[in-house]
């Protein structure tokens, strides 16, 4: 079934057409990756605020990453499967942040890792790419320093700022990412950087000009709603199906007109008899 590989992602590229890439956190979200024929599943650190419910990404941990990555691996077999390293788990040292996605890959089953940063994270990246496990490199708006830039806001909006993220996705290209994830960062920076790299680029908020787009699968279904960044489309309004369909049920139990006939188990007259004797 066409298993999703490094070359096919190549090819993509080579072709010019956009890869795809979205979120996933559990089973049924794996599942759906892969039957909507989605070329990159993410496990993605944001899963800390839309599956668990923190405020943001920085206390989720290498465990919880591996938990969701298993769970995400049985239902998502075609596309192919990058596990985000969470914060905390591979800033220390090259050393530690090898040890971390050796149990990405062993243990939650991740094709490939993506880590936040610019060029002082190269040799954490060759250290990593080293031991055969594939990079994604993420550079703009990096979550993770949330603290440190000050928020979740654009990126790379001064003609400085957008050569040091370009400088900054060369380091990660010549590092030996295998692809950039531009995250909030100005369409024309994007895509002028899209142009410099022979790796492709991915953008979440970067315009059209990159490789291929990555938005989280709860945003775009219209799951999560604490809020909602401007370069996310809502394809759905899963929420809202959701709460209506919890109330409808809870609204038929207590009115007695669930469960009805179709849903109930028979037993035999004659059992029946046998049974209240
Ligand atoms: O954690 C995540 O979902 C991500 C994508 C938005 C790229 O890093
Ligand atoms: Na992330």
């Amino acid at each position: 079934i066409n298993k999703v590989t490094l070359p096919t992602l190549r090819r993509l590229k080579q072709d010019k057409m956009p890869i795809t890439m979205v979120t996933a956190v559990d089973y049924p979200s794996g599942v759906a990756v892969d039957r909507a024929g989605i070329d990159v599943c993410l496990v993605g650190d944001s899963l800390a605020m839309v599956a668990l419910g923190y405020e943001d990404t920085s206390q989720v941990t290498l465990d919880d990453m591996i938990h969701h990555s298993k769970a995400v691996k049985r239902g998502c077999r075609r596309a192919f499967m990058v596990t985000d390293m969470p914060f905390g788990s591979y800033e220390v040292s090259p050393q530690q942040a090898v040890q971390s996605a050796i149990r990405l890959v062993k243990e939650g089953g991740a094709e490939a890792v993506k880590l936040e940063g610019g060029a002082e994270m190269a040799e954490t990246i060759k250290a990593i790419t080293r031991v055969g496990i594939p990079v994604l490199g993420h550079v703009g708006l990096t979550p993770q320093r949330k603290a440190g830039l000050g928020g979740y806001r654009v990126q790379g909006t001064t003609g400085e700022k957008a050569v040091q993220l370009l400088q900054d996705t060369l380091a990660l290209e010549e590092a030996g990412c295998f692809a950039v994830v531009l995250e909030a960062v100005p369409s024309l920076v994007a895509h002028v950087i899209s142009k410099q790299v022979d790796i492709p680029t991915i953008g979440i908020g970067a315009g059209p000009g990159t490789s291929g787009q990555v938005l989280v699968m709860n945003d775009l279904l219209g799951i999560f709603d604490r809020f909602s960044p401007k370069f996310c489309k809502r394809y759905a309004e899963l929420g809202q199906i959701t709460q209506h369909a919890l109330s409808e049920y809870a609204a038929e139990v207590r009115q007695g007109l669930f469960p009805a006939q179709e849903h109930q188990y028979t037993i035999k007259p004659l059992e029946y008899q046998r049974f209240l004797e």
